[in-house]
């Protein structure tokens, strides 16, 4: 038997659990589940990830104590997880004695084998908050194209990437005041001592998809840089053994919850288990991470390292899934398409959800989407037409006919059987996280059993005297197929697999056990297994999640979650959907006038007439490439749709395309014929 521990990205204790979240949560379970009943001791634990700046300003905020905001939160987050069947054994909070035990202890055994070193570092410091700012609690104007209202660390117009001492007049977004320059001591984990490790690590078999390695790789030609692990009081989180007032960055501690967590379920529950044979460096157990793309860095880099330095094993392979975006697009409160955990389950049945996201998930790391039609259409085709279908066809005839009891004999055994070998593959395909290509093969199986009772129409042999005996055979072969269906569906449908349990009056409903055929066996009364998905609940749900003072440009789904130093993106995929290109709003325009911009050396201000009412007025950043009179008369190519932006100077209402490089910035510009507001397809 395989010993494995499991663990899932933990939340962090400031906000609601939502659709995105639970992804990666239903995603592990589904694998919890179907490794435990394939029979390997899989143990399942997580946490809230409790400490950080932005959970210590929400708490702030909300004039409660950090203890208070993150008890509050994790309650919550326990809730959402067991409303979605989320199996965890444990769960826990990184902020735990024990975690600050072995978090000391990890920052002591690396420092004791050269892994720490000690710099002073300069940062804008908030005069009245008395704290450091992190890059998003800075805004200022941009000092490349000198929009206003910029953070810390790139512009969201022109997208350059700066550091925040480079702001012009840059304000702490926390108390408003002008922030000063200020240096401290930081702890760095020298991360340079690990790169022939990491570069061996990241290429080891299993160990991550090698879609992430790759892209890891131009981490690694861009060379490894130490790792900033301190952060000045005041912060939340745990102080650093050896340095007075100097915290634990949010991400050292977080991922040594993983193991806290697992040591405080031992300590709490299973004082059978021991922890060393999970964690010592030789132990041949098995240790995954279920994490999202956005989190590689952290636990392909600097976690294996920490734990190697510290005379840890390290994980035996990252699970990675990608983001979730609802209708197409990223999730947003004003399209009500922000769906917390809660909202859902006022509204509809978990199961719905697990189902289609299994439906969806492989191995690979792409982004998965719910469209809410599609999502009821399947629910209703695959397991309400389908699946259940089968049961409610056939047990009323044996519940009223038959006394409840299975016929004597299987009139069908290589029709059973044929269901019970697909069994192997379908646990392969769960182990192998290709989740939907196991419903296939479930969903190929419930069309052969509706196949099957279709042809032989027990109905119509019921309304014959003397055909008794074909009615109780089919039906009962139907009920055996059925079972084997649920069966294999019941890590993605627990709820839904323990009625059938109980409905087959079941002792276990693990994989090995679906090899005995029922015969001559009593059942129990069938009761309705699962309604349609009524898609007025999925109109409320998403009413409910409406925020009609929500700005309606797209929410991030983690927008607390801001690090640095930011690497490539740890993504293999960088398409974008045909639906992405029509969102934007690219016409034809004419230019009427262009100035100069007083107080601006990099700007020119446009008037450009794009066939509407009246005429735009644009700012472009390309003053150094252009002389306003060599512009004027030019067909241009604008993004009409962009949202207006405010600027010291004015508002500007769109944006002209141009190409640039090193040879240049070079307006786009249509042939001869175009005409103002024509659109660019
Ligand atoms: O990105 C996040 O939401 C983090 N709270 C995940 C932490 S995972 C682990 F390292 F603790
Ligand atoms: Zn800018």
């Amino acid at each position: 038997m395989r010993k494995i521990l499991v663990t899932n990205a933990l939340p962090y204790a400031n906000g609601p659990i939502h659709m995105g979240h639970l992804l990666g949560y239903i995603q592990a379970d589904i694998w919890v589940r179907a490794m435990r009943a394939m029979g390997h001791d899989v143990t399942y634990v997580c946490a809230d990830d409790a400490h950080g700046t932005a959970i210590m300003l929400r708490a702030e905020a909300n004039r409660i104590s950090p203890e208070e905001q993150i008890a509050g939160v994790q309650k919550e987050h326990e809730r959402d997880f067991a409303g979605f069947g989320i199996s965890f054994d444990h769960y826990d909070s990184t902020h735990s004695d024990t975690n600050q035990a072995r978090a000391s202890e990890i920052y002591l055994k690396n420092r004791d084998a050269g892994n720490i070193a000690v710099r002073p570092v300069s940062q804008l410091f908030d005069p009245e908050k008395k704290m450091f700012l992190s890059d998003r609690f800075i805004k200022g104007t941009c000092p490349k194209c000198e929009a206003e209202d910029q953070y810390g660390d790139s512009c969201e117009v022109c997208g350059t990437t700066y550091n925040a001492t480079e702001l012009v007049n840059p304000r702490s977004t926390l108390s408003g005041a002008t922030p000063i320059e200020k240096s401290s001591d930081h702890y760095f984990f020298k991360l340079p001592n690990y790169e022939k490790y990491l570069q061996q690590w990241t290429r080891d078999e299993g160990r991550l998809p090698v879609s992430i390695a790759n892209k890891l790789d131009e981490w690694f030609e861009a060379g490894l840089a130490d790792w900033d692990i301190s952060r000045d009081a005041p912060y939340f989180g745990f102080e650093i053994p050896d340095a007075k007032d100097k915290y634990f960055y949010v991400w050292v501690d977080a991922p040594i919850g993983y193991m806290a967590s697992f040591e405080n379920y031992i300590k709490t529950k299973r004082p059978d288990l021991n922890f060393n044979d999970y964690w010592q460096k030789d132990s041949q157990n098995e240790v995954y991470h279920f994490i999202g793309k956005d989190i590689v860095y952290f636990h392909a880099l600097f976690w294996p390292a920490m734990l190697d330095g510290a005379g840890y094993r390290t994980p035996t392979g990252l699970f990675v899934n990608g983001f979730l975006t609802v209708n197409g697009q990223k999730m947003s409160k004003s399209r009500g398409t922000f769906i917390k955990a809660e909202t859902y389950l006022a509204h509809l049945n978990p199961e719905y959800l697990r189902y289609y996201f299994a439906s969806k998930l492989s191995d690979k790391v792409e982004d998965s989407d719910l469209n809410l039609d599609d999502f009821i259409q399947k629910v209703n085709s695959d397991l309400v037409g389908k699946v259940v279908n089968i049961a409610s066809r056939c047990a009323k005839f044996i519940n009223k006919n038959f006394n409840d009891t299975l016929s004597a004999d299987c009139a069908e055994p290589e029709l059973v059987q044929s269901f019970v070998d697909a069994g192997e593959k379908i646990a392969k395909s769960y182990e192998a996280r290709e989740f939907s290509t196991a419903i296939r093969q479930i969903m190929a199986l419930a069309d052969k059993a509706n196949q099957y009772i279709d042809e032989k129409k027990p109905w119509a042999f019921a309304k014959v005297e003397g055909n008794e005996q074909q009615v109780h055979d089919i039906c009962s072969v139907g009920i055996n197929l059925f079972r084997q269906l649920a069966i294999y569906l019941a890590p993605v449908l627990p709820s839904l697999a323990k009625e059938v349990q109980s409905f087959l009056k079941l002792e276990t409903f693990d994989f090995a056990s679906r090899t005995k055929i029922l015969t001559q066996y009593e059942i129990a009364t069938f009761k309705p297994l699962m309604q349609r998905v009524d898609k007025k609940a999925v109109d409320a749900m998403v009413d409910g999640s409406k925020d009609s003072l929500a700005s309606p440009t797209p929410t991030p789904q983690k927008a607390a979650k801001k690090v640095k130093p930011t690497p490539p993106p740890a993504t293999a995929d960088e398409t974008i959907h045909i639906d992405d290109l029509t969102k934007v709003d690219l016409r034809v325009a004419k230019v009427l006038a262009v100035n100069t911009v007083e107080g601006s050396d990099k700007l020119l201000q446009f008037t450009v007439d794009l066939g509407e009412d009246q005429p735009r007025n644009i700012f472009s950043g390309i003053r150094s490439h252009y002389a306003p009179e060599d512009l004027q008369d030019k067909l241009v190519i604008v993004v009409a749709n962009l949202a207006p932006r405010k600027m010291r100077f004015g508002i500007s209402n769109g944006m002209i395309l141009s190409a640039g490089g090193e040879k240049g910035v070079f307006i786009l510009s249509p042939d001869s014929g175009a005409q103002p507001g024509d659109k660019v397809s």
